[in-house]
């Protein structure tokens, strides 16, 4: 511990991401199951996805290339990292951690490595606990990434989930700054356990509940009940970015950009509208990359930040919310 009695704050050196080349389009996708572009369109905002080959391309894969690119834009190496955290579902392997190695392939031995399991929230709640441990002065250079390869998890024969997601990774660099006022000035993160049933992935027959037993979507693939997931993010949302933006005195005028996971594009805009939120300030990817899970909130913020849309002078929110139930916050000043 080499905790330091002056204050200081953490700053975001780099951001960065990857998506697979392959692209899945709705029309694509209605050639494999029963639906249309039209519906997608009209209930997701979705026309697109990128979607990995899996024989070469994963979560670890997508994680080091976003991470490693956040590293370039920050000009610093694997080995000036001392934490790297993933925030993933679809780690190839349980153990060892995708973090592990993606620290092994960018040269960032002996970092300290550990994968984040809080589905959609994972890249929130990963830049939450980074910044937390920097200011704690335990560590000084975390790299974050939400990484995921949902494509490896989604049956391509059930059209509730195949329409949905997509793969993608975002990541960014962190480190302790001597302005104190830089960093994340508000941040919640919370889980609802008792919802775990709307969205999950099971890998024996004893974890499937009673009432989902004739559901014929595989072990090991995601099963979502879409109306429930819907219900509870549509006020989750506006309660998490509300509670931000109150807590931390921003208004729709003064708050930067909104960043918000992408999840489906009406819970975003019924959010936004309840919040009088102008539509520059919510940025929207889904309609290209559709919901990448962890992927997404690092994906967009990568995004808005190599495009010059994260000012200095007006702090930025991250909201997520997903599986477990869990959903996470952060307001951001850079
Ligand atoms: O990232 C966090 C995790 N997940 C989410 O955020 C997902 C949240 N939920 C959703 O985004 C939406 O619930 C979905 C996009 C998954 C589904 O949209 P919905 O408006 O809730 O549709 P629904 O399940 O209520 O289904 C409406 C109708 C049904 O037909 P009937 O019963 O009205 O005749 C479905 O059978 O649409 C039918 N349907 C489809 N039709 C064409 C369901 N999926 C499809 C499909 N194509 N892919």
């Amino acid at each position: 511990m080499n905790a330091s009695a002056e204050p200081f704050g953490v700053r975001i050196r780099g951001t960065g991401s990857c998506v697979p080349a392959r692209v899945l389009t709705n029309e694509a996708l209605s050639k494999m199951v029963d639906t249309s572009d039209e519906w997608i369109v009209q209930r997701t905002g979705i026309h697109e996805r990128r979607i990995c080959d899996l024989s070469t391309e994963g979560t670890f894969t997508m994680a080091c290339e976003a991470l490693k690119n956040a590293l370039d834009a920050a000009g610093m190496q694997g080995s000036d990292l001392d934490l790297i955290i993933v925030g993933t579902v679809t780690a190839e392997m349980t153990c060892p951690s995708v973090a592990a190695r993606v620290g092994a392939a960018l040269g960032a031995v002996p970092a300290a490595a550990f994968d984040l399991s809080a589905a959609c929230s994972g890249f929130v709640y990963g830049m939450n606990l980074a910044q937390a441990l920097i200011r704690s002065g335990q560590f000084k250079t975390i790299g974050v990434v939400g990484s995921e390869a949902m494509s490896s998890i989604v049956d391509y024969s059930d059209r509730t989930v195949s329409i949905l997601f997509g793969d993608a990774a975002g990541a960014a660099v962190l480190s302790r700054d001597p302005d104190p006022r830089i960093g994340c000035l508000y941040s919640t993160m919370g889980a609802d356990g008792r919802g775990w049933e709307s969205l999950y992935i099971p890998r024996h027959a004893g974890d499937v509940p009673e009432h989902d037993r004739n559901n014929p979507i595989a072990m090991g693939h995601l099963r979502m009940n879409g109306k429930e997931v819907f219900r509870f993010a549509v006020t989750k949302f506006r309660e998490v970015i509300e509670d931000a933006m109150s807590k931390t005195g921003l208004t729709a005028e003064s708050v930067g950009q909104v960043i918000c996971h992408q999840s489906n594009i009406r819970i975003i805009e019924s959010a936004r509208e309840k919040l009088g939120l102008p539509s520059e300030k919510v940025y929207i990817n889904i309609d290209r990359f559709g919901n990448s899970s962890a992927g997404s909130v690092g994906l967009c913020l990568d995004q808005l930040w190599r495009a010059g849309k994260i000012e200095k002078e007006r702090p930025f929110v991250m909201v997520a919310f997903g599986g477990g139930l869990t959903w996470a916050s952060g307001v951001w000043r850079i």
